[in-house]
């Protein structure tokens, strides 16, 4: 038999970790609460004609990451393309397109939390399957929509116990001074082009803007230079901008102006940004993201303005483990139901199994183990007491309740003890941390 392992750059998320994630995902959505998102779901499985619409033809994501494939068709016919979705925004504009949200009182503001596709180099934190926290909020051209989703990404990564806060930010201007400045970039950048990083050169051609961020070492001398998008925005472009950075400054929120941000993604329109802190290494993005005023007009929907972010709870995960920050324990059953005999067995489970419609978590022990390894077996799982049912317990109807830490013991009634199961259990049963 082959040995099977889990696809490159994909990994299992093992029951240990689920403290964390669950911490992390539990605090994501209170917080999106707070500031009054709602929850949308979308497939995981989109058309690709969107993705290639909406990021962008020429991205990296588009042109070389996605799962994509061709369904089958009906009989005879060749199917649709489809994608594993390599990022929440286009979806949610779908939706939001489809289901009509735009006659909805605007804005819209959407949260997503789920899985995420790109068949990217797989290195440290960078899978080819990752979680993302989403938010959107659509049908707002206001800067303070803009502020709302950088504090709702600020005040996330700070709950969590972040350190060192700082948005890296820029504008990429609109559809009216975007192209000047594009025309300005490949104008400076063309006395050069045959020494930049060959990636850098075919970039220089399909995708200028992305020739600014570029990590390639041979292209750094030549952006050191380069001309700033923000001498280029014209008055709203750079009036929105001014008003975003105001309400920071005002607000406290540490932020760098960041000339060579622009972003993977072809949506962006005026505000980019990305959120960076401690515990990634050098200037590795926690989360980013940006406005995208003409995406859903793109899409065929009718002309809407956009701003949002996504973040990598992979990589939120891995800078809480590096900084060791703790989390609270997730609640455990605080009872096992052990058992002496076929017949005690019987009523064992149906003792548990009562217990936990009431809603008392308890554990029950398998394969007919002896007394003794239940009691290591219950002592093992962190249980503070066990409930013995043997051949006396079920002649009598009764129960034997032994407090482990006090190394008590008494023997009750089935009634009395459902009474202080109640009473010491319930009340701590499946949502106190133990
Ligand atoms: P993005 O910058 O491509 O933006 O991804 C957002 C975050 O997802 C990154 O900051 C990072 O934390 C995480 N991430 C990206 N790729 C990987 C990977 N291969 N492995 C692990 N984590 C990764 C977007 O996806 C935009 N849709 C955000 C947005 C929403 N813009 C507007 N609205």
């Amino acid at each position: 038999m082959p040995k099977f392992k889990s696809v490159k750059g994909m990994q299992d998320i093992l029951p240990e970790e689920e403290p964390v994630w669950s911490h992390v995902t539990g605090a994501a959505v209170s917080i999106a609460r707070r500031f009054g998102f709602a929850k949308i779901d979308t497939p995981v499985l989109e058309s690709t004609a969107l993705f290639a619409r909406g990021v962008g033809e020429d991205t990296d994501i588009v042109s070389k990451e996605m799962y994509s494939f061709i369904d089958r068709g009906r009989e005879g016919e060749q199917g649709e393309s489809l994608t594993l979705r390599p990022e929440f925004t286009a979806g949610v504009m779908r939706a939001y397109i489809e289901n009509g949200l735009s006659s909805r009182p605007q804005p819209q503001k959407l949260y997503s939390l789920g899985a995420i596709f790109r068949r990217e180099r797989p290195q440290k934190l960078r899978y080819r399957q990752f979680n993302q926290f989403n938010a959107e909020i659509i049908g707002s051209a206001d800067p303070v929509a803009d502020l709302e989703i950088l504090l709702l990404a600020y005040t996330l990564h700070k709950e969590l116990g972040f350190k060192n806060l700082n948005f890296q930010i820029n504008s990429t201007g609109d559809p009216e001074c975007k192209p000047r400045y594009i025309e300005a970039l490949k104008a400076y950048l063309a006395p050069y082009a045959e020494k930049l990083a060959p990636t850098d050169r075919d970039r220089l051609q399909r995708n200028p803007l992305r020739v600014l961020d570029s990590k390639e070492r041979e292209t750094q001398p030549y952006l050191a230079d380069a001309p700033h998008i923000l001498d280029y925005l014209n008055d709203e472009c750079r009036a929105h901008f001014n008003e975003l950075l105001g309400y920071l400054e005002a607000l406290g929120i540490p932020y760098t102006l960041n000339h060579r941000l622009v972003r993977g993604l072809d949506y962006y329109t005026k505000t980019v940004f990305e959120l960076w802190g401690e515990g990634l290494g050098a200037q590795a993005a926690l989360c980013g993201g940006g406005r995208y005023d003409g995406l859903i007009e793109l899409l065929g929907g009718p002309p809407t303005p956009g701003v949002g972010f996504a973040a990598g709870i992979e990589r939120i995960v891995h800078v809480m483990r590096e900084q060791g920050v703790t989390v609270p324990a997730l609640p455990q059953p605080r009872l096992f139901v052990a058992y002496q005999g076929d017949a005690a067995k019987q009523a064992a489970v149906a003792l548990a199994s009562d217990l936990r419609l009431r809603g008392i978590g308890a554990r029950i022990a398998f394969d007919g183990r002896s007394l003794k390894a239940q009691f290591r077996d219950a002592d093992r799982y962190g249980c503070a007491y066990v409930a013995v049912i043997g051949p006396d317990e079920l002649a009598a109807g009764s129960v034997t309740l032994r407090d482990l830490a006090r190394s008590a013991q008494q023997t009750m009634t089935r009634e009395s003890f459902g009474a202080w199961a109640l009473q010491a259990l319930a009340a701590r049963s499946a949502l106190t941390v133990s």
